[in-house]
């Protein structure tokens, strides 16, 4: 049996000196505020009332919101600073979210679970020959006819060159 991909040490190390090495609310993904595309989906109203599980959640912005909006709120990130930032403020605005510590290509969740995977600047961070194991991670995690959206580098009002320095296995 073939065994599972997993993120490197090397990459989740690098992560954490990006982290280490900046401010969060300095780093180029920090908007300080839900991204627009998933407030568009929820008031949409395709998200039924449950488990969602926000992928890479960073410093949790988007996971907050989530749990803002009545959701049961699961959140995943390699870096145990960026976890413990987004419980602090996930406190500080009043609700509860269940941020772990993990990795997206071996999530510690049941199968057939969440209404909802949402990724923002997750995805893009994989090079081609781990994406397969993403999305099946991805798919194995959701309900049947649960959502996937996925906010990738070329939807950001950013410039490329920010990412240059972030890793990619
Ligand atoms: C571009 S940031 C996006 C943060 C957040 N989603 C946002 O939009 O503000 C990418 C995040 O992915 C996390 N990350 C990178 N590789 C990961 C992996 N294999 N599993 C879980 N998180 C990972 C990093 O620690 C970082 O917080």
């Amino acid at each position: 049996m073939n065994e599972k991909i997993k993120t490197s040490k090397t990459t989740a190390a690098r992560w954490e000196r990006t982290y280490k090495t900046n401010p969060v609310a300095g780093l180029p993904w920090e908007e300080g505020a839900p991204s627009d595309n998933l407030i568009e989906l929820i008031e949409s109203g395709q998200v039924p009332p449950g488990p969602v599980l926000d992928i890479c959640t960073g410093s949790g912005i988007n996971a907050i919101y989530l749990a803002q909006r009545g959701y049961e709120c699961h959140a995943v990130d390699i870096y145990p600073t960026a976890i413990s930032i987004a419980g602090e403020k996930a406190a500080k605005a009043g609700v509860a979210c269940d941020f772990n510590v993990g990795d997206i290509l071996d999530l510690a969740f049941p199968g057939n679970f969440f209404n909802l995977v949402f990724d923002r600047g997750c995805f893009h961070n994989f090079a081609p020959g781990q994406r397969s194991a993403f999305i099946n991670e991805v798919y194995r995690v959701l309900k049947p006819g649960g959502l996937y959206q996925l906010n990738s580098l070329a939807s950001f009002h950013l410039g490329c060159s920010s990412y240059g320095q972030f890793p990619y296995d």
